[in-house]
This record gives structure tokens, sequence and C-alpha cells, in this order.
């Protein structure tokens, strides 16, 4: 098939390079031609494991080309996907599709023969209608239809996402563009997808639901890990004890310092939003986002507390500073308010991150960019672990010791080997479990 993918961003670009990969003939573009320029000599903007390889070896094969072209792109395209950003609107946090509608109108005036727009972007419910109604307004003289299939690729493991997918949605009610999009999807190469064939406003609900009930899952585990830390539980393991039960599952049960990211903040919002226009109140929705709104900013509080009740004057180490592991990507990341708290509490900030620094440079001006983690905790009161890089849960914890002003390692992941960063004398916190474990502590529990 030949397709078209319309936004060469995280979504765009992770698609046409794995449309291209299971063999189909795909054209990415984007608005931006330094962007075209980068990729066609093989650099990639962001950083998601194992996507420079695909796209150099799909470029190289000839089944991916990128252009600012569009009209070119289109030329004998059987669908156009489109992939560009909705942002919440500033003014009152709806989804803007001004993006959407302007790709739209686009292809309506730049399609050259039978067409199906597939939109892969996250839309709210009856945006395929409004795509659908840009695209007939045309009145081009072939066909044109509208199908929702949404995204469900996570940064990071984003192409093992896509080959491996759970499932894929198809939403439609057009036959005809039906048979299209699931051609592009039943190919040998990827790996057992699962179709789920429904409407088109059912496939833009899916999307939203499945990321806010995933966000609902993160926020009921961090309110239990305080909990928990309330009455002397270990979240740890109770997270374990919940999640083996099959009908909850132990995926998305790791209490941390609140979700963030390019969507589960976007999308809770804008589903939020939708559901008030349409008179219906999401209520737990609306709670989960106060909840881990919340939450990120208290963050810093529990370092205060480890800290003895103050950081003024203290210098603080950050490892991490991405809104996860394995990407770049700082939207919405629980850095960002937790180091602008720890701040205004009059803390000096050393930072590091495997590969977020350069976009974190552009929002932190009082943070210290350090090479490593041992430049970061150079001369640190405390040690605080906000993303769950692998080099950190493997840290060289003697040479760290050896860095720190003071030995304290606040987890605020979960992740670090508490035993090893005990043996190696430091004082240990993490989320989910009161107080702090040290070695005296640990020696008196073995006896
Ligand atoms: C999320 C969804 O998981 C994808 O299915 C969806 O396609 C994507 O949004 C999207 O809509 O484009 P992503 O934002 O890449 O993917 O990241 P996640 O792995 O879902 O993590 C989101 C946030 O939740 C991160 O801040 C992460 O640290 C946090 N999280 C995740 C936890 O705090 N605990 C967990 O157990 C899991």
């Amino acid at each position: 098939m030949k397709i078209t993918v319309i936004g060469s961003g995280y979504v765009g670009l992770v698609a046409g390079t794995c449309f291209a990969e299971i063999g189909h003939d795909v054209v990415c573009v984007d608005n931006d031609p330094r962007k075209i320029e980068a990729l066609k000599q093989g650099q990639v903007p962001i950083y998601e494991p194992g996507l420079d390889a695909l796209v150099k070896k799909n470029h190289e094969t000839g089944r991916l080309n990128f252009t600012a072209d569009l009209a070119d792109a289109l030329n004998g395209a059987h669908a156009a996907f489109i992939a560009v950003g909705t942002p919440p609107r500033p003014t009152d946090g709806h989804a803007d599709m001004k993006y959407v509608y302007a790709v739209a109108r686009e292809i309506s005036e730049k399609a050259t023969g039978d067409l199906v727009v597939v939109n892969k972007s996250t839309v709210p419910v009856g945006t395929g209608d409004e795509v659908e109604q840009i695209l007939l307004k045309a009145h081009r003289p072939f066909k044109l239809a509208v199908v929702s299939n949404p995204e469900f690729l996570r940064e990071g493991v984003a192409i093992d996402d896509f080959m491996r997918p759970d499932r894929v949605v198809i939403g439609s009610e057009n036959d005809w563009a039906k048979k299209i999009v699931s051609a592009i999807y039943e190919v040998d190469g990827l790996a057992g997808a699962n179709i789920v064939h429904t409407s088109r406003r059912s496939a833009e609900l899916i999307k939203y639901a499945a990321n806010a009930f995933l966000a609902m899952k993160i926020t009921f585990i961090n309110e239990i890990a305080d909990l928990c830390e309330a009455v002397g539980g270990d979240i740890r393991h109770v997270a374990n004890g919940v999640g083996l039960d099959s009908r909850i599952g132990s995926k998305f049960l790791n209490a941390g310092p609140g979700y963030g990211g390019s969507c589960f903040p976007k999308d809770t919002l804008a589903l939020s939003k939708t559901a008030r226009d349409h008179r219906v109140q999401l209520r737990t929705i609306e709670t989960v986002i106060q909840v881990n709104d919340n939450r990120k900013r208290a963050m810093a509080l529990r370092v205060l507390d480890a800290c003895g009740g103050s950081v003024h004057g203290k210098t603080i180490a950050v490892l991490g500073l991405a809104f996860k592991a394995d990407t770049d990507d700082m939207r919405d990341s629980p850095a960002i308010p937790v180091i602008q708290a720890l701040q205004d509490f009059g803390a000096t900030v050393r930072a590091y991150d495997p590969e977020a620094m350069e976009n974190a440079a552009k929002i932190f001006h009082d943070v210290t960019f350090c090479e490593d983690a041992f430049s970061a905790s150079n001369g640190a009161d405390a040690v605080i672990v906000l993303t769950e890089w692998d080099q950190f849960k493997t840290i060289d914890l003697k040479q760290l010791k050896k860095q720190v002003a003071a030995p304290l390692v606040i987890d605020l992941r979960n992740v670090m080997p508490e035993d090893a960063v005990v043996a190696a004398g430091f004082e240990y916190w993490c989320i989910g479990r009161t107080g702090s474990t040290t070695s005296l502590q640990h020696s008196i529990a073995a006896e």
C-alpha cells in the first residue's frame, strides 16, 4: 500500500517508519523543511530507542521517504494518516484542533484520487465528522473517507508497541475505507494484531478512555502509597499483591511522583472537558487530574522531610529529568514542579539526565546541568531519583558516596537497589513506606 503520514513527530515518525518496516511504501510529511532535510540525512530529531536504525534501514531500501510537499506525498496514496499535535488550548484546556483541521483542508485541496484519511492524532469524539465535512465541502470528483485509528504507543518502547500491538482499533462506518485500513495492518510483519472494528466515534473514545483509565490506575496506586506511609505498609508489596489478581493486572501500578508526559495530562483534561460539554461529569477523571497535579509539588515536601525539615541553603542532586525513562521528553515531567518547589524552598539544584538535558535547559535557568550522575551529586546534601533510568539502578554506589556531602538517597521512583544503597552507607527514602532505612535498621531487622 502507498501511505502518506502527515506530521513527523513522535507518533507520525514512529508509525511511518514501522509502516515501511512491515512492507508499505511510505512518505512522511512535515511542514518544517529543516526536520525533513535532517531526516533525509538519517538524523532523527527525537530520542526513541531503535528509531534511528529503523529510519535509516527503510530510507535506504526506498520504502520510507520524507518531504515537505504534501501534494507530492499524496500522489497515488491509498491512505493519508494525520499525526499532528492536539495540544491543550491555553485558554480552556480543550484539545486544540487547529492543526488537524488545517491538514484536513490541505488534503481536500491536494488529493488527486480516491483516498482514505486516517486520523491517528488523539482527537475529541466527533472530530472525524468534522474532518469529513471539510473533505466533502471541497466537492472533489473522487472518493474521500475518514477513519479513526488511534495510536497506543508508549514513548521509549514505541517500536515494540507498534510491532506487537495489544490491539489495532479501526473506527469507520465505510466498508471501502475499513477494508483499506485493515489491509494496512493485516500483514505478516505485525505480530498477532488484534483488530477491533467499531464506529468512528467509539474509536475516538477508546483512545481517551484507555489513557484516562491508565492515569486513574497510577493515581490510585499513588494514593494507596500515601496510605501505606501513614499506616505502616509497603506499597511495593501492596501493589504486587493487588496486581497479581488477573482482573487488575500488575502493569501501571508503580507508585511514583505522579504521571506526566505529552499524553495523560492533556488527554484526561480534554476528556473531562468533552464530557462537560455533553452535560456529563466524569468525576473520577476530574479527581484524578487534581490529585495528580497536587502530587507533583507535594513530592518536594517529602524531600524536605527527608532533609530534616528544610532544604534552605542545601544542594540537591536530581537524577533524571525526563517524564519517564528512555525518552528525552520533558513535557509535563514531574521534575518541573519538583525542582521549582525545591528552588522556592531555597535549595540549589544540580541535575543529570542521560537524554533530556537539552530540553530541560529550555525550561530551567538556575539548574546546574552535569555530565553524569556523579558530577551532579558532587557536594550534594541529598540525591533524588526522579526518572527510572536503568543506569541509576546500577550506579556505582561507592563512587556516589565519595561525591556527596551527606549520604541521603530519596528514590521517588522506587527503583534503586535498597539493600545495596543502605549497605553503601546511605540513608534511603522511597515512596509508599514510612520513614527511611539506614544500615543500623537493616542490621536490627536481620537479627
Ligand atoms: C501513554 C500511553 O501509555 C500510550 O498507550 C499512549 O499511546 C500514549 O500515552 C499516547 O497517548 O500517545 P506515554 O505517555 O508514552 O504513553 O507514557 P507511559 O508509559 O504511559 O507513562 C505515562 C506517565 O505515567 C509517565 O510519567 C510514567 O512515569 C507514569 N507511570 C507509568 C507511573 O507513574 N507509574 C506506572 O506504573 C506507569
